[in-house]
């Protein structure tokens, strides 16, 4: 595990950026997982501006996002499908037939989730998966106490993963409260595996994470077993690493 710890969002959002580029240089049809939320948004931005200013091509490359609201059409502005488009996708020059994020709305979920896992595998599997955290631990929407060999399905999200995702929201009440996730044993199946975090809201989940047991109580403590995995955070979501890590 590669633990970077950089003085500001925006320069985790810049490093990230630069570790995606150079994967996407090298292997120019990258099998790459995204994830949504505040986080990544940054490096979308700088992905996004390396596309239109130094030549970095999408035009082969395959997206797999991590997971989606249950029950929103496409769309529904607060659809993960939605967001990608938004933040991602429109301003860059990947063919839409290239992105994949799981379906919301398909009509046999548990057959959408065992599709996308062959999908994933008819591609030779995910080179590098952008990953976040969960100011409770979980990695996409494996909320604790989720299964570590876990495959893509539905989960129900917690009372706080609700919460956090409310602001997103006109009320509380409209947030779905299940949702499509790649499995923590979907996820550990990336070559590599970057994990950004910003601020002191992730500081403890962060500590958590890399610092304390291995558990499903915090999924995302699971990277501590991976082979090659990076993670990218600021100065405040570094705050209660007991360790010295060096940027
Ligand atoms: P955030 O969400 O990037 O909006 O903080 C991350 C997550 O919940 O995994």
């Amino acid at each position: 595990m590669l633990v970077s710890i950089k003085k500001s969002y925006e320069e985790v959002s810049k490093a990230a950026a630069v570790l995606v580029a150079e994967r996407i240089r090298r292997k120019p049809n990258l099998v790459l997982g995204l994830a949504t939320g505040a986080t990544p948004i940054g490096l979308y931005q700088e992905l996004i501006r390396m596309n239109r200013e130094d030549g970095l091509s999408f035009s082969k490359v395959t997206t797999f996002n991590l997971d989606e609201y249950i029950g929103l059409p496409r769309t529904h502005p607060q659809s993960y499908y939605q967001f990608m488009w938004e933040h991602l996708f429109r301003h860059i020059d990947i063919p839409s037939r290239s992105v994949n994020v799981p379906d919301g709305m398909a009509g046999d979920i548990e057959g959408h989730c065992e599709w996308y896992e062959e999908e994933i595998r008819r591609k030779g599997g995910i080179d590098l998966q952008v990953l976040g955290i969960g100011a409770n631990g979980h990695l996409a929407f494996n909320e604790p106490g989720s299964s570590l060999g876990s495959r893509t399905r539905i989960k129900t999200l917690t009372e706080q993963t609700v919460g956090d995702n409310a602001r997103y929201f006109k009320s509380i009440h409209e947030v779905p409260k299940t949702a499509i996730t790649m499995g923590i044993g979907t996820i550990m199946e990336a070559k590599e595996v970057l994990l950004l975090a910003s601020s002191a809201s992730k500081a403890e989940a962060v500590r958590a994470a890399i610092e304390g047991p291995i558990t499903a109580l915090v999924p995302a403590s699971i990277i501590q077993m991976h082979r090659k995995a990076y993670v990218t955070i600021d100065e405040e979501a570094a705050s209660k690493l007991t360790h010295t890590f060096s940027g």
